[in-house]
Protein backbone atom coordinates (compact mmCIF):
# COMPACT_ATOMS: atom_id res chain seq x y z
CA UNK A 1 0.00 0.00 0.00
CA UNK A 2 1.58 3.52 -1.13
CA UNK A 3 0.49 6.67 -0.07
CA UNK A 4 -1.93 6.88 -3.11
CA UNK A 5 -3.40 3.78 -1.94
CA UNK A 6 -4.61 5.61 1.48
CA UNK A 7 -5.31 8.26 -0.47
CA UNK A 8 -7.52 7.31 -3.51
CA UNK A 9 -9.58 5.11 -0.58
CA UNK A 10 -12.85 6.18 0.14
CA UNK A 11 -13.12 7.42 3.40
CA UNK A 12 -15.30 8.99 6.50
CA UNK A 13 -14.81 11.66 8.91
CA UNK A 14 -16.53 11.73 11.79
CA UNK A 15 -14.24 13.40 13.98
CA UNK A 16 -12.96 17.18 12.55
CA UNK A 17 -13.39 20.19 14.42
CA UNK A 18 -14.08 23.07 12.22
CA UNK A 19 -10.81 25.53 13.23
CA UNK A 20 -8.74 22.41 14.17
CA UNK A 21 -8.65 21.68 10.54
CA UNK A 22 -7.70 24.97 9.54
CA UNK A 23 -4.93 24.38 6.86
CA UNK A 24 -1.77 26.45 6.18
CA UNK A 25 -2.83 28.09 2.74
CA UNK A 26 -5.79 29.58 4.42
CA UNK A 27 -4.06 30.61 7.55
CA UNK A 28 -1.57 32.18 5.17
CA UNK A 29 -4.30 33.87 3.75
CA UNK A 30 -6.40 35.24 6.33
CA UNK A 31 -3.32 36.40 8.53
CA UNK A 32 -2.22 38.46 5.16
CA UNK A 33 -5.26 40.78 5.07
CA UNK A 34 -4.81 40.79 9.31
CA UNK A 35 -2.70 43.50 11.40
CA UNK A 36 -1.50 40.83 13.20
CA UNK A 37 1.65 39.45 14.43
CA UNK A 38 0.64 35.98 13.97
CA UNK A 39 3.22 33.45 11.97
CA UNK A 40 0.97 31.24 10.25
CA UNK A 41 3.76 28.64 10.89
CA UNK A 42 3.61 29.30 14.75
CA UNK A 43 -0.77 28.19 14.81
CA UNK A 44 0.03 24.47 14.45
CA UNK A 45 2.54 21.70 15.60
CA UNK A 46 5.52 20.72 12.71
CA UNK A 47 6.15 17.01 12.12
CA UNK A 48 7.60 15.78 15.49
CA UNK A 49 6.88 18.25 17.60
CA UNK A 50 4.52 17.48 20.85
CA UNK A 51 3.12 20.05 23.40
CA UNK A 52 1.37 19.38 26.55
CA UNK A 53 -2.27 19.96 26.82
CA UNK A 54 -1.69 23.57 27.99
CA UNK A 55 -0.01 24.30 24.81
CA UNK A 56 -2.46 22.59 22.60
CA UNK A 57 -5.61 25.14 24.11
CA UNK A 58 -3.13 28.05 23.76
CA UNK A 59 -2.76 27.35 19.85
CA UNK A 60 -6.72 26.66 19.64
CA UNK A 61 -7.35 30.30 21.59
CA UNK A 62 -4.90 32.02 19.06
CA UNK A 63 -6.41 30.29 16.22
CA UNK A 64 -9.86 31.95 17.25
CA UNK A 65 -8.14 35.97 17.44
CA UNK A 66 -7.16 35.25 13.88
CA UNK A 67 -11.02 33.18 13.37
CA UNK A 68 -12.84 36.08 14.31
CA UNK A 69 -15.61 37.36 12.16
CA UNK A 70 -18.06 36.02 9.53
CA UNK A 71 -15.83 36.33 6.63
CA UNK A 72 -13.20 34.58 7.97
CA UNK A 73 -15.60 31.72 9.70
CA UNK A 74 -16.91 31.34 6.04
CA UNK A 75 -13.66 30.75 4.75
CA UNK A 76 -11.87 27.80 6.85
CA UNK A 77 -15.15 26.19 6.56
CA UNK A 78 -15.31 26.28 2.85
CA UNK A 79 -11.70 25.35 3.27
CA UNK A 80 -11.74 22.78 5.20
CA UNK A 81 -14.88 20.97 3.19
CA UNK A 82 -12.78 21.47 0.03
CA UNK A 83 -9.46 19.76 1.57
CA UNK A 84 -11.57 16.80 3.14
CA UNK A 85 -13.30 16.35 -0.19
CA UNK A 86 -9.54 16.50 -2.31
CA UNK A 87 -9.05 13.29 -0.05
CA UNK A 88 -11.67 11.63 -1.43
CA UNK A 89 -13.91 11.89 1.78
CA UNK A 90 -17.09 11.10 0.87
CA UNK A 91 -19.71 11.79 3.77
CA UNK A 92 -17.51 14.09 6.79
CA UNK A 93 -19.57 15.09 10.16
CA UNK A 94 -17.60 18.43 11.14
CA UNK A 95 -17.92 20.15 15.02
CA UNK A 96 -17.63 23.69 16.04
CA UNK A 97 -18.32 25.91 18.99
CA UNK A 98 -20.49 28.29 18.13
CA UNK A 99 -18.47 31.43 19.32
CA UNK A 100 -19.34 35.27 19.81
CA UNK A 101 -16.83 38.12 19.02
CA UNK A 102 -18.19 41.15 20.24
CA UNK A 103 -15.71 43.61 18.30
CA UNK A 104 -16.31 42.13 14.89
CA UNK A 105 -19.72 41.98 15.56
CA UNK A 106 -19.72 37.87 15.22
CA UNK A 107 -22.68 36.43 17.28
CA UNK A 108 -23.19 32.38 18.22
CA UNK A 109 -26.40 33.03 15.75
CA UNK A 110 -24.44 34.38 12.88
CA UNK A 111 -21.65 32.03 13.12
CA UNK A 112 -23.73 29.14 12.99
CA UNK A 113 -25.58 31.04 10.10
CA UNK A 114 -21.70 31.13 8.62
CA UNK A 115 -20.71 27.92 9.10
CA UNK A 116 -24.24 26.44 6.82
CA UNK A 117 -23.97 28.96 4.50
CA UNK A 118 -20.75 27.63 3.49
CA UNK A 119 -21.30 24.01 3.63
CA UNK A 120 -24.59 24.91 1.48
CA UNK A 121 -22.32 26.61 -1.28
CA UNK A 122 -20.42 23.48 -1.47
CA UNK A 123 -23.24 20.89 -1.73
CA UNK A 124 -24.46 23.65 -4.74
CA UNK A 125 -20.74 23.38 -6.34
CA UNK A 126 -21.73 19.21 -5.92
CA UNK A 127 -18.79 18.34 -4.54
CA UNK A 128 -18.22 14.72 -4.08
CA UNK A 129 -18.81 14.24 -0.07
CA UNK A 130 -21.50 14.93 1.88
CA UNK A 131 -21.48 17.09 5.13
CA UNK A 132 -22.60 17.33 8.43
CA UNK A 133 -22.46 19.55 11.45
CA UNK A 134 -22.49 18.76 15.14
CA UNK A 135 -22.53 22.14 17.80
CA UNK A 136 -20.10 21.88 20.18
CA UNK A 137 -20.38 22.29 24.00
CA UNK A 138 -16.95 23.54 25.54
CA UNK A 139 -15.89 22.50 28.73
CA UNK A 140 -15.31 25.45 29.65
CA UNK A 141 -18.86 26.63 29.51
CA UNK A 142 -21.55 27.11 31.80
CA UNK A 143 -24.97 24.60 31.53
CA UNK A 144 -26.90 27.41 30.49
CA UNK A 145 -24.64 28.03 27.28
CA UNK A 146 -24.77 24.25 26.92
CA UNK A 147 -28.67 24.66 26.68
CA UNK A 148 -28.61 27.23 24.53
CA UNK A 149 -26.36 25.53 21.49
CA UNK A 150 -28.86 22.57 22.06
CA UNK A 151 -31.33 25.18 21.47
CA UNK A 152 -29.41 26.42 18.48
CA UNK A 153 -29.06 22.65 16.86
CA UNK A 154 -32.38 22.55 17.50
CA UNK A 155 -33.64 25.15 15.26
CA UNK A 156 -30.78 25.01 12.72
CA UNK A 157 -31.75 21.60 12.06
CA UNK A 158 -34.85 22.21 10.90
CA UNK A 159 -33.84 25.73 9.02
CA UNK A 160 -30.83 23.54 7.19
CA UNK A 161 -32.89 21.04 6.00
CA UNK A 162 -31.04 18.16 8.48
CA UNK A 163 -27.27 19.29 8.20
CA UNK A 164 -27.35 19.58 11.85
CA UNK A 165 -27.38 15.98 13.35
CA UNK A 166 -25.85 16.21 17.20
CA UNK A 167 -23.97 17.72 19.61
CA UNK A 168 -20.77 17.43 20.29
CA UNK A 169 -18.81 17.82 23.84
CA UNK A 170 -14.98 19.18 23.84
CA UNK A 171 -12.66 21.23 25.27
CA UNK A 172 -9.56 21.40 27.27
CA UNK A 173 -10.16 17.81 29.00
CA UNK A 174 -8.34 19.19 32.17
CA UNK A 175 -10.98 21.92 33.04
CA UNK A 176 -14.35 21.58 34.54
CA UNK A 177 -16.64 18.26 35.16
CA UNK A 178 -18.61 17.54 32.54
CA UNK A 179 -21.17 16.17 34.38
CA UNK A 180 -22.94 19.59 34.70
CA UNK A 181 -23.85 19.05 31.42
CA UNK A 182 -26.23 16.33 31.81
CA UNK A 183 -29.53 17.92 31.25
CA UNK A 184 -28.29 19.60 28.11
CA UNK A 185 -27.62 16.48 26.80
CA UNK A 186 -30.67 14.82 27.71
CA UNK A 187 -32.84 17.57 26.30
CA UNK A 188 -30.23 16.87 22.90
CA UNK A 189 -31.64 13.36 23.12
CA UNK A 190 -34.94 14.50 23.89
CA UNK A 191 -35.01 16.19 20.45
CA UNK A 192 -33.56 13.78 18.18
CA UNK A 193 -29.76 14.85 18.34
CA UNK A 194 -27.27 13.10 18.40
CA UNK A 195 -24.41 12.97 20.92
CA UNK A 196 -20.66 12.25 20.16
CA UNK A 197 -18.99 12.90 23.41
CA UNK A 198 -14.84 13.68 23.90
CA UNK A 199 -14.45 11.27 26.96
CA UNK A 200 -11.77 10.27 28.80
CA UNK A 201 -9.10 11.66 27.19
CA UNK A 202 -6.95 12.08 29.94
CA UNK A 203 -8.00 9.89 33.04
CA UNK A 204 -11.64 10.73 34.58
CA UNK A 205 -13.07 7.71 35.79
CA UNK A 206 -15.71 9.22 37.79
CA UNK A 207 -16.99 11.61 35.03
CA UNK A 208 -16.56 8.45 32.37
CA UNK A 209 -18.68 6.12 34.02
CA UNK A 210 -21.24 8.96 35.36
CA UNK A 211 -21.73 10.45 31.33
CA UNK A 212 -21.60 6.57 30.12
CA UNK A 213 -24.86 5.85 32.32
CA UNK A 214 -26.67 8.81 32.43
CA UNK A 215 -26.65 9.65 28.73
CA UNK A 216 -25.32 6.60 26.69
CA UNK A 217 -23.85 8.50 23.70
CA UNK A 218 -23.68 7.62 20.66
CA UNK A 219 -20.00 7.56 20.02
CA UNK A 220 -16.73 8.57 21.70
CA UNK A 221 -14.38 11.24 21.13
CA UNK A 222 -11.10 9.52 21.87
CA UNK A 223 -11.93 7.15 24.65
CA UNK A 224 -7.77 6.91 25.58
CA UNK A 225 -8.08 6.50 28.86
CA UNK A 226 -11.36 3.73 29.22
CA UNK A 227 -8.79 0.59 29.71
CA UNK A 228 -7.96 0.06 33.41
CA UNK A 229 -4.04 -0.52 32.49
CA UNK A 230 -4.90 3.65 30.63
CA UNK A 231 -6.66 4.88 33.83
CA UNK A 232 -9.86 3.42 33.08
CA UNK A 233 -11.90 0.71 34.98
CA UNK A 234 -13.16 -2.63 33.93
CA UNK A 235 -16.79 -1.76 34.10
CA UNK A 236 -16.33 0.81 31.89
CA UNK A 237 -14.91 -1.26 29.80
CA UNK A 238 -17.64 -3.59 29.71
CA UNK A 239 -20.08 -0.78 29.16
CA UNK A 240 -18.71 0.61 26.25
CA UNK A 241 -18.55 -2.90 24.93
CA UNK A 242 -21.48 -3.89 25.77
CA UNK A 243 -23.77 -0.85 24.23
CA UNK A 244 -20.82 -0.97 21.56
CA UNK A 245 -20.21 2.60 21.73
CA UNK A 246 -17.98 4.05 18.24
CA UNK A 247 -14.78 5.46 19.38
CA UNK A 248 -13.38 8.35 17.53
CA UNK A 249 -10.05 7.93 17.34
CA UNK A 250 -7.41 10.24 16.50
CA UNK A 251 -3.85 8.76 16.28
CA UNK A 252 -1.23 11.59 15.65
CA UNK A 253 -3.82 14.25 17.73
CA UNK A 254 -3.07 11.80 20.93
CA UNK A 255 0.77 11.82 20.62
CA UNK A 256 1.31 15.54 19.76
CA UNK A 257 -0.39 16.32 23.06
CA UNK A 258 0.99 13.42 24.48
CA UNK A 259 -1.78 12.20 25.82
CA UNK A 260 -0.49 8.70 24.01
CA UNK A 261 3.47 8.02 24.94
CA UNK A 262 3.73 6.53 21.01
CA UNK A 263 2.00 5.33 18.24
CA UNK A 264 2.77 1.52 19.01
CA UNK A 265 0.87 2.19 22.79
CA UNK A 266 -1.99 3.74 21.06
CA UNK A 267 -5.80 2.67 22.13
CA UNK A 268 -7.02 1.38 18.31
CA UNK A 269 -5.19 -1.84 19.00
CA UNK A 270 -6.95 -3.01 22.15
CA UNK A 271 -10.28 -1.69 20.84
CA UNK A 272 -10.04 -2.94 17.43
CA UNK A 273 -8.73 -6.74 18.58
CA UNK A 274 -12.29 -6.74 20.52
CA UNK A 275 -13.81 -6.15 16.98
CA UNK A 276 -14.85 -2.82 18.76
CA UNK A 277 -16.34 -0.38 15.97
CA UNK A 278 -13.12 2.17 15.78
CA UNK A 279 -13.42 5.25 13.57
CA UNK A 280 -10.14 6.31 12.46
CA UNK A 281 -10.47 10.30 12.36
CA UNK A 282 -7.97 13.61 12.08
CA UNK A 283 -9.35 16.22 15.21
CA UNK A 284 -7.30 19.08 13.70
CA UNK A 285 -5.60 18.61 10.97
CA UNK A 286 -4.54 21.45 10.90
CA UNK A 287 -3.24 22.06 14.37
CA UNK A 288 -1.76 18.45 13.95
CA UNK A 289 -0.20 18.46 10.93
CA UNK A 290 -1.92 15.43 9.25
CA UNK A 291 -4.51 14.58 7.03
CA UNK A 292 -7.51 11.72 6.92
CA UNK A 293 -4.89 10.19 4.35
CA UNK A 294 -2.00 10.13 6.80
CA UNK A 295 -4.18 8.63 9.54
CA UNK A 296 -5.20 6.19 7.68
CA UNK A 297 -1.46 4.99 6.19
CA UNK A 298 0.13 5.58 10.37
CA UNK A 299 -2.51 3.02 11.40
CA UNK A 300 -1.75 0.50 9.03
CA UNK A 301 1.98 0.95 9.66
CA UNK A 302 1.66 0.59 13.14
CA UNK A 303 -0.69 -2.49 13.47
CA UNK A 304 0.35 -4.18 10.35
CA UNK A 305 -3.22 -4.04 8.66
CA UNK A 306 -3.40 -5.25 5.32
CA UNK A 307 -5.14 -3.49 2.27
CA UNK A 308 -8.17 -5.58 2.89
CA UNK A 309 -8.19 -4.34 6.73
CA UNK A 310 -7.58 -1.15 5.93
CA UNK A 311 -10.48 -0.98 3.46
CA UNK A 312 -12.92 -2.70 5.82
CA UNK A 313 -11.77 -0.27 8.46
CA UNK A 314 -12.41 2.47 6.31
CA UNK A 315 -16.01 0.68 4.99
CA UNK A 316 -17.02 -0.09 8.40
CA UNK A 317 -17.01 3.55 9.61
CA UNK A 318 -20.45 4.24 7.83
CA UNK A 319 -22.01 1.67 10.57
CA UNK A 320 -21.14 4.94 12.59
CA UNK A 321 -22.16 7.70 10.96
CA UNK A 322 -25.38 10.09 11.88
CA UNK A 323 -27.56 9.67 9.21
CA UNK A 324 -30.25 7.83 7.89
CA UNK A 325 -30.31 4.01 6.50
CA UNK A 326 -30.60 5.67 3.00
CA UNK A 327 -27.14 7.66 3.28
CA UNK A 328 -25.58 4.71 4.38
CA UNK A 329 -26.92 2.79 1.92
CA UNK A 330 -25.75 5.06 -0.75
CA UNK A 331 -22.26 5.12 0.93
CA UNK A 332 -21.77 1.55 1.19
CA UNK A 333 -22.76 1.36 -2.85
CA UNK A 334 -20.45 4.01 -3.61
CA UNK A 335 -17.41 2.28 -1.46
CA UNK A 336 -18.15 -1.10 -3.11
CA UNK A 337 -18.37 0.45 -6.63
CA UNK A 338 -14.52 2.03 -6.09
CA UNK A 339 -13.54 -1.12 -4.10
CA UNK A 340 -12.21 -3.20 -7.15
CA UNK A 341 -10.09 -0.74 -9.02
CA UNK A 342 -8.79 0.21 -5.16
CA UNK A 343 -7.36 -3.17 -4.06
CA UNK A 344 -6.41 -4.93 -7.55
CA UNK A 345 -4.32 -1.93 -8.14
CA UNK A 346 -2.79 -2.14 -4.94
P1 LIG B 1 -13.84 25.00 16.87
O1 LIG B 1 -14.86 24.43 17.83
O2 LIG B 1 -14.24 24.84 15.44
O3 LIG B 1 -13.47 26.41 17.25
O4 LIG B 1 -12.52 24.10 17.00
C1 LIG B 1 -11.55 24.28 18.02
C2 LIG B 1 -12.08 23.77 19.34
O5 LIG B 1 -12.27 22.36 19.30
C3 LIG B 1 -11.11 23.97 20.52
O6 LIG B 1 -11.22 25.24 21.06
C4 LIG B 1 -11.57 22.89 21.50
O7 LIG B 1 -12.67 23.30 22.26
C5 LIG B 1 -12.02 21.78 20.57
N1 LIG B 1 -10.95 20.76 20.41
C6 LIG B 1 -10.13 20.59 19.37
N2 LIG B 1 -9.30 19.55 19.58
C7 LIG B 1 -9.62 19.05 20.77
C8 LIG B 1 -9.13 17.95 21.53
O8 LIG B 1 -8.18 17.22 21.18
N3 LIG B 1 -9.72 17.74 22.74
C9 LIG B 1 -10.75 18.52 23.19
N4 LIG B 1 -11.23 19.54 22.50
C10 LIG B 1 -10.68 19.81 21.30
ZN1 LIG C 1 -11.50 16.44 19.31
Amino acid sequence: MDADFFRKLPKVELHAHINGSISVSTMSQLVAGMSTSYNPDSLKFKKGETGTLKEVFKLFRQIHDVINNEKAVYKVTYDVIHEFAEENVKYIELRTTPREEPSTGMTTISYVETVLRAIDDCAKENLDIIVKLLLAVDRRQSLQVAMDTVQLAVKYREKSNGVIVGIDLSGDPKVGNADIFIPAFKEAQKHGLKLALHLAEVPAPEETITLLREIIPDRIGHGTCLQPDAGGTKDIVEFVESHRIPLELCLSSNIINMTVPGYDNHHFKFWYDLEHPCIICTDDKGVFSTSITEEYSIAADTFQLSSDQVWQLSYNSIDSIFSDETTKQLLREKWKTLKENLLLKS
